[in-house]
């Protein structure tokens, strides 16, 4: 059931829920075709009710050709039939509320992908032609217009800009298969409120606003000044957990046009009953600019990056609760906490791999559960999956094929349900998952996990009941966060992280979770304890 809010203060089912994050492809396969797919999530959404969390937020499903793992979307009323068909998500959603758990969707509204009708008829169009003006085409640089019209750099590696034949060049600032769209012209707009209903009027619960910051680029498609690196979403995976703190000059994001489109989201959402919501991806520069998308009357929910950008220290993570509780604190906003997604490497190999990172993995998780507001939770983290070294010739992220450094799909292997042996009972026996598993990855297995006391899969589940219980009011107050221990309290629990190599002794109270084992009255390194 989504979780109870007590009576005297009537707050939203967002405000504190526990989202769990599925990747559609690499979640549950029905039909062995190495792809995850909507009835494979269907028949696992009880996996999810026991696990214990509030909501599933569904990666993107739409006909997509697939160049950026359907972000790249073609049709955005419908589903890609490798995922399955319409009739499967109103199944999902009554499933999935028949059990007390809400859905939310990803929205991809920044580009489409270039098989989309619009980017079709743009390339057979004209230049100045209105079938161009729905997105970025500029005539380039140079005597010959052979130079790009700007030096933007695509997240995903090298130029912003593609040359189509006649000579004019359109923007993207992901793949060259995801043309930005222009929202300063009305039919983006109008085209993405007709999206919106659609999925409402299904029964969908909210949406994952995909890169949220990016629909307006500065008017004059300006030069960048002081250019060092091209991307915002921390894709390499020797820098990504370090992305620089100092603010960089961004005429491609976080324009303030943006926040007029999540006002008139919001009043859409609000003629819809049931708090529908919404959640932006936006890899805003400070959390101050994080706050400005949930402003009272914009978006319900940003993700906060923080925390998954810090390192394993007790300062950096104190300073990360009291900037994140500042930001929000002025707009009335809940904060949301967030440690590992599609885009990232899985926390426990950020935090060094092996025993350890597991360890300070489920300690990170622990103490992100008792803050305020809502937690996101990727798929696979309960069963404390590392990153996959994915062999270069199976690697399918864009960022990869135009970087030739690792990129994403470490984190986007599939997950392991039952068996000794690949595909771990993702699809039927004999499937060969879109990335290979790792072949020991037999005692990770959910059905392996389940029953045991002591398995991460176990942990995850008795903190999220623990959560429940513990950790759904009060104001958190910082006691220490400088060294190498992080103590917080909020109402009657008390948190401590141990960040520090050697072994802490524990404040007086009854011990009712702990990451790890304690040691008598102490906390070992790499642990978090709550205590009431
Ligand atoms: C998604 C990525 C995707 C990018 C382009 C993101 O932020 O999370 O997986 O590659 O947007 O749509």
């Amino acid at each position: 059931m989504p979780a109870p809010t007590p009576a005297s203060t009537p707050a939203p089912w967002w405000r504190d829920a526990v989202f769990y994050q599925v990747y559609v492809r690499s979640f549950a396969d029905s039909d062995g075709d190495g792809l995850g797919d909507l009835p494979g999530i269907t028949s696992r959404l009880r996996y999810l009710r026991d696990l214990g969390v509030d909501a599933v937020w569904i990666t993107p499903f739409y006909p997509s050709p697939q160049h950026d793992a359907g972000y790249d979307v073609a049709d955005y009323r419908d589903v890609d039939p490798r995922f399955g068909r319409l009739s499967d998500v109103d199944d999902l959603l009554t499933r999935a509320h028949r059990l007390g758990l809400r859905v939310v969707v990803d929205l991809v509204p920044n580009h489409t992908s270039s098989d989309h009708p619009w980017f079709r008829a743009a390339l057979a169009a004209r230049p100045g032609a209105a079938e161009r003006a729905r997105y970025l085409f500029r005539q380039g640089r140079g005597r010959r217009g052979d130079r790009p019209p700007n030096n933007w750099e695509s997240v995903f590696g090298g130029p912003a800009w593609s040359r189509v034949e006649d000579g004019e060049w359109y923007l993207h600032l992901f793949d060259t298969s995801q043309p930005d769209l222009d929202w300063r012209n009305p039919e983006v707009p109008a085209m993405f409120d007709d999206v919106l209903r659609f999925w409402l009027d299904r029964g969908v619960d909210g949406f994952r606003v995909d890169v949220a910051h990016g629909l307006f680029k500065v008017a004059s498609l300006r030069d960048q000044r002081g250019v060092t690196h091209g991307g915002d979403l921390p894709s390499d995976r020797e820098d990504r957990a370090m992305v620089e703190r100092t603010v960089r000059d961004e005429p491609m994001w976080d324009q303030p046009e943006v926040h007029e489109v999540y006002r008139s989201w919001r009043r859409l959402l609000e003629q819809y009953d049931g708090d529908r919501m919404a959640v932006a991806e936006a890899w805003t520069q400070t959390p101050e600019s994080m706050a400005r998308y949930v402003r009272r009357d914009e978006l319900h929910q940003a993700f906060n990056f923080a925390w998954l950008l810090a390192p394993w220290s007790a300062e950096a993570f104190a300073e990360v609760v009291r900037g994140t509780l500042a930001a929000v604190a002025p707009v009335g906003a809940a904060p949301t906490w967030v440690l590992s997604n599609h885009d990232v490497v899985r926390h426990p190999t950020r935090y060094g791999g092996g025993p350890r990172g597991l360890a300070r993995a489920r300690a990170a998780t622990l103490t992100m559960l008792a803050l305020p507001g809502s937690a996101y939770l990727y798929q696979g983290e309960e069963l404390g999956l590392e990153e996959v070294d994915v062999p270069p010739e199976s690697r399918q992220d864009p960022y990869w094929f135009r970087t030739g450094k690792p990129g994403r799909d470490g984190a986007r292997v599939p997950i392991p349900w039952r068996g000794s042996r690949p595909p771990y009972g993702f699809g039927p026996a004999g499937t060969t998952p879109w990335l290979p598993m790792p072949d020991d990855w037999a005692a990770l297995t959910v059905g392996r996990q389940r029953k045991d006391p002591d398995s991460t899969w176990t942990f995850y589940r008795d903190a999220l009941r623990a959560r429940r219980r513990w950790a759904t009011c009060g104001e958190v107050e910082i006691v220490e966060g400088r060294r190498t221990v992080l103590h917080l309290r909020r109402g009657d629990l008390t948190v401590v992280c141990n960040c520090g190599s050697r072994p802490v002794r524990l404040p007086a109270g009854e011990i009712v979770q702990a990451s790890g084992p304690l040691h008598g009255d102490l906390l070992p390194p790499d642990t978090a304890v709550w205590l009431v």
